[in-house]
């Protein structure tokens, strides 16, 4: 599309009181900014450039680089912010789109409207407003008798009766250029904030005798970000958003409010999501699966048919028909092969559990490799760790850990093999045979009667 986008980021966001920028603040686990960028990625514009300034090297890191970015060293106030673009619109003419990094849900069909409006009647600018329920805090939307807009007055400009104005500035605008930096050279900072504001280039264009437009836009989705409240609210919205995308994908949410998601969690077709579930980074649940409740489940593979209940899973795969939880930890590199179970207060790290292998309770599995259809005993562990180095743990295929077996790493327990019950096993166990390492019981006839006297 023949249009330059320009998204402002330079702002300190002093409301937030954070050490991160404003514009990095997270909403579903990814950055305000983000999703600004991708709303504007959707129009395809000839050129897009974001002016940083405040805490800009977080900026930069974020963005890989400091290609298509403007710095604005100080920050003087949004109309300043977008003068300091003027050098790098080179031989451009056409619409100009201006927004803020702190409108985390705007959705891109807004702006191609907007920019579409703008096509159409070629005014000197088009503004986005809305009427929110509360308009606290935004600059308002000063029309004259016939209905034409007029200026934009900032909350801390304006009287009593422009306060009560129910129409408010989204603080998203589309410019010809030649008009936009023409105004903007007129700008003065005698208000509050002593800043220049972009918003006093309507008052200017339209005492010019320009044409300046508006179009209103949902509520919801214009809300800018300036606090942690404010921040609380896009992230209940954008929680909202998502849920409604799976659930519109197949997945059903049993009390879908107390589910919270990070942006690029998929799930799959009647998949369950029971109450008091995170999910995570790049999770996956698989078709019919049931998660919770109580899961968080970061960045894993949840396959079909499987259950996880109060459990933790990190970067780790579970395959189909899996059954985790109650009250399991499966920490990064794990995989559970199809049909295997990890079940009550057991942690598994680095390791492998084969087909139909069950870990059912109470053990510690690190940096283990099981083979298929192994049972591990109630309270078995791989002693994986000798203070200074990990080693590993092979189990191969059918063998029998009893309960209560410490598995002493480097150790490989052949397929087939049993360990007895309370056994330190220190060496290799060959395949198909017994390992038992316990002192013989003793009983001493009639000792318990003797002290009870
Ligand atoms: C701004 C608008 C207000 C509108 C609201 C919508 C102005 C003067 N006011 O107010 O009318 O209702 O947005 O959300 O424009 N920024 C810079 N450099 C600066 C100052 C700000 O890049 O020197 C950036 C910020 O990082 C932010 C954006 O511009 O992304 C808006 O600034 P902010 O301070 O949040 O403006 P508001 O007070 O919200
Ligand atoms: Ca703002």
């Amino acid at each position: 599309m023949n249009i330059v986008v320009i998204v402002l980021a330079a702002g300190e966001g002093t409301r937030m009181k954070s050490d991160l920028p404003k514009v990095l603040q997270p909403v579903a686990g990814r950055p305000m900014l983000a999703y600004v960028l991708d709303a504007c990625e959707q129009l395809s514009p000839e050129r897009r450039l974001i002016v940083v300034g405040h805490k800009h090297e977080q900026v930069l890191a974020w963005l890989g680089g400091d290609a298509g970015t403007v710095h604005q060293r100080e920050q003087r106030g949004t109309g300043h912010a977008v003068l300091m673009t003027e050098p790098f619109m080179g031989e451009f003419e056409g619409p100009v789109l201006v927004l803020a990094g702190d409108i985390p849900l705007i959705e891109p069909d807004t702006l191609k409207t907007l920019v579409d409006i703008y096509n159409r009647d070629r005014p000197a600018a088009i503004i986005l407003t809305a009427v929110p329920e509360d308009p606290f805090s935004y600059g308002r939307v000063l029309r004259d008798e016939a209905g034409v807009v007029d200026r934009i007055v900032e909350e801390k400009d304006a009287t009593a009766g422009e306060k009560a104005v129910k129409e408010i500035n989204a603080g998203i605008y589309c410019f010809d250029r030649r008009r936009l930096y023409d105004a903007l050279a007129s700008i003065k900072n005698e208000n509050r904030q002593s800043e220049f504001y972009l918003t006093d280039v309507v008052a200017i264009l339209r005492s010019r005798g320009e044409t300046v437009l508006a179009h209103q836009a949902d509520a919801d989705e214009i809300m800018g970000v300036n606090s942690r409240a404010e921040l609380a609210g896009a992230e209940a919205v954008m929680q909202g958003r998502l849920r409604r995308r799976l659930m519109d994908n197949g997945a059903t949410f049993v009390l879908p409010e107390t589910t919270y998601l990070t942006a690029d969690v998929q799930i799959e077709p009647d998949a369950t999501i029971l109450p008091g579930c995170w999910l995570e980074g790049k999770t996956r649940i698989g078709r019919g699966a049931r998660i919770g409740p109580g899961a968080r489940i970061i960045d894993s593979v949840v396959g079909a048919g499987a259950t996880v209940q109060y459990a933790v899973l990190n970067d780790c795969v579970a395959e189909e028909e899996v059954d985790i939880g109650p009250y399991c930890s499966i920490r990064p590199g794990t995989v559970l092969r199809r049909g295997a179970k990890a079940g009550t207060f057991v942690e598994i790290k680095k390791s492998e559990i084969g087909k139909g292998s069950k870990v059912p309770h109470l053990s510690y599995i690190g940096d283990a490799v099981i083979g298929e259809g192994v049972n591990v005993g109630a309270g078995s562990i791989t002693c994986n760790y000798d203070g200074a180095h990990k080693h590993r743990t092979i189990i191969e295929d059918g063998a029998f850990i009893g309960s209560d077996t410490m598995l002493i790493a480097p150790v490989r327990v052949g397929s087939g093999a049993v360990t007895g019950a309370g056994s330190s096993i220190t060496k290799d166990v060959p395949p198909d045979s017994l390992a038992v390492e316990r002192s013989e019981q003793k009983v001493v006839p009639g000792w318990a009667k003797k002290r009870r006297k």
